[in-house]
């Protein structure tokens, strides 16, 4: 029998990914999403379809959101029709958005007015980790529902990092997208010097694979590069948004960070070149040879 209902918010790349693995885990998932088509193949593996939030979280033991962003996650989950109103008792919000330092904060707060326990718990891992149930979850919150939550984790994700108070978890995950963030500005750069000295970029992919310089993520993004096809496991739209959550904490804890904000600059040109629902990757547009 189905325990664990779920009500997940958003099935864009991610949300859509765990949600099926819900579903795989024997869990009752009730899914919304704003543009309802493309949560509609998920009651192919059972998933109830819903046009509210309210309607998904109706008597819940979980509202799971996985939005773009914290305004997005604010006017799901917030208001009159709340589904934070209707969870089960004890129902706990799931937030596995990237939302940042403030952004998490604000939730919380959000979670309190309606006094459901909240858990900031974003995640590592795109489009096939987040099919494969193999995301890393960073899971933040009191501890009282750690066992409680760990069903859901344990469906989505291959670790779970339980990393204290609610928050903590949307603090680290700012700290893997400032690397991340980083690694793709410099990718980009690398892979256009390459040609601007006329070296064939992927001979550069050559010499580092396998040593300690070549992190698959080089090799994965960096063909990208090369071949000038970016098939979005995440887009640049997100990965701009997420390097100003970077620059937003890092401004308010009073720490310069020059290089975060080039590149933020270089994903802006290429959002402007058209590029912002491609991968990430695209970023590569506005950092070759001959773009300004
Ligand atoms: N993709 C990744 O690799 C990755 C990895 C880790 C974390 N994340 C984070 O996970 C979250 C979701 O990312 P994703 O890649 O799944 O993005 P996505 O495919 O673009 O999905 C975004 C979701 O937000 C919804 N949405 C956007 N604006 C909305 C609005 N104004 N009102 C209501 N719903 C709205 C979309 O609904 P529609 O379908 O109607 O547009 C969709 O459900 C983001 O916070 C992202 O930073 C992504």
């Amino acid at each position: 029998m189905a325990d664990n209902t779920t009500a997940v918010l958003g099935t864009g790349i991610m949300g859509a990914g765990m949600a099926r693995n819900l579903l795989t885990a024997g869990m009752e998932v009730r899914v919304w999403n704003r543009t309802r088509e493309k949560a509609e193949p998920l009651a192919e593996d059972g998933a109830q379809v819903v046009d509210s939030p309210n309607q998904a979280a109706e008597g819940a033991d979980f509202v799971l959101t996985m939005l773009s962003d914290a305004n997005t996650v604010a006017e799901a989950v917030g208001g009159e029709m709340s589904p934070l109103s209707v969870l089960a008792e004890d129902g706990v919000w799931i937030q596995t958005s990237t939302v940042g330092e403030e952004g998490s904060d604000r939730l919380a707060e959000l979670a309190a007015e309606y006094g459901v326990t909240y858990v900031d718990a974003p995640v590592l891992g795109t489009k096939e980790p987040a099919e494969q149930g193999q995301l890393i979850v960073l899971a933040s919150g009191p501890e009282e529902v750690r066992e409680q939550c760990q069903p859901v984790f344990d469906a989505i994700g291959s670790n779970t990092l339980w990393l204290g108070s609610a928050g903590v978890g949307s603090r680290l995950k700012l700290v893997t997208n400032s690397w991340i963030v980083g690694l793709l500005g410099v990718l980009a750069e690398t892979v256009s010097l390459a040609r601007a000295v006329g070296v064939d970029p992927a001979r550069f992919l050559e010499a580092i694979e396998g040593g300690p310089l070549g992190v698959p993520y080089a090799q994965m993004k960096g063909q990208m590069m090369i071949d000038e096809e970016f098939p979005t496991s995440f887009s640049v739209d997100l990965a701009q948004k997420d390097a100003d959550l970077v620059l937003k904490a890092a401004r308010a804890h009073d720490l310069p960070l020059p290089i975060a904000e080039a590149i933020n600059t270089r994903f802006k040109e290429a959002i402007d070149e058209g590029y912002g629902e491609e991968d990430m990757a695209a970023i590569y547009e506005a950092a070759k040879p001959g773009s300004s």
